[in-house]
């Protein structure tokens, strides 16, 4: 297809002649969208097309009543999938041990030695390369060509993202070799620091959320349900390992490397061959050194034995091989100016002091803010405004202030003075004792909490709406839609508006709508914690909904013990002195007096009890039924999960711990039946140990309930 630009100049143009050409551009650019993102092929240059673009938006500019409904600006590009399917992996994706300095290296060493039985002079060579930190990805060829492409997932089960990563240039379509029938080839997806910021400043420009860190930007990028948006995001991959193989390829890990390189794979170029933790222990000093200068973020080194009999023989321990280890780097650490303390004010109207910071790169990452904890941190650090800090930055962990670089304070600096008021709303902000938080007291009066408490509500724990996230809900917030829970659910009547938001369309409101009723109907458990009472997490929640088994008779209970305890304002020595309902709700496994405090103070508050009823009018709250646990070997028993774990998440073991009438507690003591270990148990794992009580891995466990 022939590119067709008129020739009279934008502001020439007169209203009829805009709006035919508006026509004709939008036809155009969707048909070259097709060529290129659904069939690969493009139909003009970039440069044209991009000229294409422009002039539509200068059109628009201009015209704006005569924008169309399908206008590209609007829609970018032309596949739009509906969420992604779900892939089984043929062989489990899986992670990989830490060690986090030289002598856990040595000992790696050591413990595949004496796996191996080798004597101490053989060597025992491994292939060492960074461990990028992005995303890992499955590449599926058959015959050659490429079928499929998984995100890791659980490790078991991932999704389906062919369509996305079809648009990724460094992916070869066809191997131009002779490969296995079946070649599952895995490696990490990742952006490069420089695509990160143009992306960065781009979605600025939009008045989009910037995304915190290169890694995030490569998630939502290959997490894209529009893979057009998907294709503008120059995603880059290093292939480093294989999932599923019809024959095999090579040897080595090294040869292996080799063959990939040479069927078109990038394969990073710093990896090497080291003979000895020696030699490991100097590259990861080198490539450490190195790290800055390079355009993707790494977060350490990875160590694979590089005979595949012996990897083969090692094989794995519940989640990660016994033949391979991550040798992390410590935290970044840098130096900058702290500008200003500002206070953020949380759902339960906690102030957060924030540190507002010279904007400083660390570990390839600008940080421009960090945490400061509260108001006993910044006294017992003495940091004050204006003074220099030295930050600290590991993985995706909020950014901290270390300490004070005293020599460098202003000389007319003075300590920092934590507001008595709410910086959002005015309200006293009070300290409880015995508590480190300050908190506003202006409950849903204060707008900051109000919102907060909007995003708790739809958050993943709680009433988790598909596409309704934190940013939504700061949007229809401002634009007037969303200002109570219940508001939520009437969102439908505005679907005018909604679609008529830049970037959306029918299909997105309806998709929103759609997710948003699947919601109307919800467990109990999930409505009491999605209300964000203070204390009350998804264990209490639980608890209560299944104390109280129905919304009604948990709320008629509620109201009485509030009414109890507010004609017995004083600190209570018992609570059966307050009253029935009251020590009642005392009375159930994990709930004090403290915790019923703050759950008879909200439901005291009116509005608080408003929005209850508001949305128990048009929701249908199920009721809490006892699981039937007879049966099953771990009923009773106290069971603490710790460390990662890698084939469901924690909250999912829990339940389905609970679900089988176990109790799931947070800490070891010598009641505890049974500690869970996943990934970097740490000091949980060593006190069960002591004491003497049985430690399993996650396949062990598995095993122990049947699953
Ligand atoms: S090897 C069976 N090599 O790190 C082990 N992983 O923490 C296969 N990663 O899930 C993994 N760079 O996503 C390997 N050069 C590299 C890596 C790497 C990053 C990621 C990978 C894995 C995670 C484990």
């Amino acid at each position: 297809m022939s590119t067709k630009i008129s020739v009279t100049a934008v502001n020439d143009l007169t209203a009829a002649q805009a709006e035919q050409e508006l026509a004709r551009l939008a036809e155009e650019i969707a048909s070259h969208d097709q060529s290129y993102y659904q069939n690969d092929a493009p139909s003009v240059s970039d440069a044209e097309y991009d000229v294409l673009r422009r002039r539509n938006q200068e059109i628009e500019a201009r015209f704006p009543d005569l924008v169309r409904d399908d206008t590209p600006s609007k829609k970018v590009g032309a596949a739009v999938t509906s969420g992604f399917a779900k892939v089984k992996h043929a062989v489990p994706m899986l992670s990989l041990g830490n060690a986090f300095n030289d002598e856990d290296v040595h000992d790696f060493f050591g413990r595949v030695r004496r796996f191996l039985g080798l004597k101490d002079d053989e060597q025992i060579e491994v292939v060492a390369e960074p461990k990028i930190d992005g995303l890992s990805i499955s590449l599926r060829y058959e015959n050659g060509e490429f079928a499929l492409a998984a995100t890791r997932g659980d490790g078991q089960e991932g999704e389906n993202v062919t369509a996305n990563v079809a648009t990724m240039q460094e992916i070869s379509k066809t191997i131009a070799a002779a490969v296995p029938d079946v070649l599952e080839v895995r490696g990490e997806v990742y952006l490069g620091h420089a695509a990160f910021q143009s992306i960065n400043e781009q979605r600025e420009k939009d008045n989009e959320a910037t995304f915190a860190n290169p890694r995030n930007a490569a998630a939502g990028s290959l997490r894209q349900l529009d893979s057009s948006i998907t294709a503008q995001r120059p995603l880059q991959i290093f292939a480093y390992a294989w999932g599923e193989l019809s024959a095999p390829i090579a040897d080595t890990q090294w040869e292996f490397l080799q063959a990939l390189k040479r069927w078109g794979f990038p394969v990073n170029p710093l990896a090497r061959i080291c003979a000895s933790a020696e030699d490991a222990v100097a590259y990861h000093k080198e490539i450490s050194e190195l790290r800055a200068d390079l355009d993707y973020d790494i977060d350490g080194i990875v160590y694979k034995v590089n005979r595949l009999d012996w990897q083969q023989r090692l094989g794995f321990v519940s989640r990660a091989p016994r033949w391979a280890i991550a040798h992390k780097f410590p935290a970044e650490r840098a130096q900058t100016v702290l500008k200003e303390i500002t206070i953020q004010v949380g759902r339960t109207g906690a102030l957060t002091p924030v540190a507002n910071l010279v904007p400083i790169t660390v570990g390839g990452v600008v940080v421009s803010r960090a945490t400061l904890h509260n108001a006993d941190e910044i006294e017992r650090k003495d940091i004050r405004q204006g003074d220099t800090v030295t930050i600290q930055r590991a993985g995706d962990v909020i950014p901290q202030v270390v300490e004070v670089i005293l020599d460098k304070r202003p000389k007319d600096s003075t300590p920092f003075v934590f507001p008595d008021q709410c910086p959002e709303c005015g309200s006293l902000a009070v300290r409880e004792p015995d508590e480190a938080v300050i908190r506003c007291t202006g409950g849903l009066i204060c707008p900051a909490q109000k919102l907060e408490r909007l995003k708790h509500f739809v958050s993943r724990q709680a009433f988790d709406i598909d596409g309704l996230g934190g940013k939504h809900i700061d949007a229809f917030q401002a634009e007037g839609l969303v200002n109570t829970p219940g508001d939520i659910f009437r969102l439908h009547e505005h679907h005018e508006q909604l679609r008529q938001r830049e970037g959306w369309g029918d299909k997105s409101v309806d998709n929103l709508i759609a997710s948003i009723e699947q919601r109307r109907t919800i467990p109990l458990e999930r409505f009491i914690y999605a209300l964000g009472i203070r204390q009350v997490g998804q264990a209490t929640g639980r608890q209560l909904a299944l104390h109280y088994g129905s919304l009604m008779s948990w709320m008629t209970a509620m109201k009485q013990a509030t009414s109890e305890r507010q004609a017995n304002p004083d600190e209570p020595k018992k609570a059966e002195l307050v009253g029935e309902a009251f020590s009642g709700l005392c009375d159930i496994d994990g709930i004090g007096i403290s915790m019923a405090d703050d759950i008879v103070q909200f439901i005291g508050e009116p509005q608080n009890l408003a929005v209850i009823e508001d949305l128990a009018a048009s929701l249908n709250v199920e009721d809490a039924t006892q699981p039937d646990t007879s049966s099953s070997e771990i009923a009773g028993k106290i069971v603490v999960f710790t460390g990662t774990l890698e084939t469901i998440s924690r909250a999912e073991a829990k339940a389905t711990a609970e679900a089988l009438g176990a109790k799931v507690t947070g800490s070891v003591s010598k009641k505890t039946d049974y500690v869970v270990i996943g990934a970097d148990p740490g000091s949980k794992a060593t006190k069960a140990r002591d004491l003497g009580i049985p430690v399993l891995s996650e396949s062990e466990w598995q095993a122990l309930i049947g699953s």
